[in-house]
């Protein structure tokens, strides 16, 4: 019964994010990224002076890339938890990790890792929209 309602709870949270899933990625961009990244994703947040390394300009991703949106990197460097850094220390936080942290505490490990996973491909289609 707990674990029915769990995947209830669940599903109905994705049913929420797909419906909205721009503003829903954009919010949660504006909230956990702009800082560094900027509102328009030029890298340009007010955080950017304290930081050792600069924040991406996330919006020429595509161009960079022979004008393919590199999808699975993004999500990848945004989870952070897989990412093999070939360099250096990370400057940015492992977001696979602080989300699920609060989204096990509500959803339980596994709805949990779900919705951690909906938000960072949430966040990675509203980069998407973002590329010039
Ligand atoms: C504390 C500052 C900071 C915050 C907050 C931050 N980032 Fe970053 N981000 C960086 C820095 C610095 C880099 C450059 C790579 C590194 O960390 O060494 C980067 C790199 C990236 C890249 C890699 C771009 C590429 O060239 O492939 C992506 C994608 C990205 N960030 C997305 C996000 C998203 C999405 C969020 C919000 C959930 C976020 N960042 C929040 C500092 C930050």
């Amino acid at each position: 019964m707990k674990l029915l309602t769990m995947a209830a709870c669940a599903g109905l949270t994705l049913n929420t994010a797909a419906a909205q899933e721009m503003s829903y990625g954009q919010a949660e961009y504006l909230n956990s990224c702009a800082v560094c990244h900027g509102i328009g994703g030029k890298g340009d947040g007010p955080l950017r002076d304290l930081l050792a390394k600069r924040p991406a300009d996330l919006t020429h991703l595509s161009q960079h890339n022979g004008g393919t949106f590199p999808y699975s990197r993004v999500f990848a460097t945004i989870d952070g938890r897989y990412a093999i850094t070939s360099h250096g220390n990370r400057e940015m936080p492992v977001w696979g990790r602080q989300f699920l942290e609060d989204d096990a505490k509500t959803y339980g490990p596994s709805g949990g890792e779900v919705v951690t996973t909906e938000r960072i491909h949430n966040l990675a289609g509203y980069i998407a929209t973002l590329q010039h």
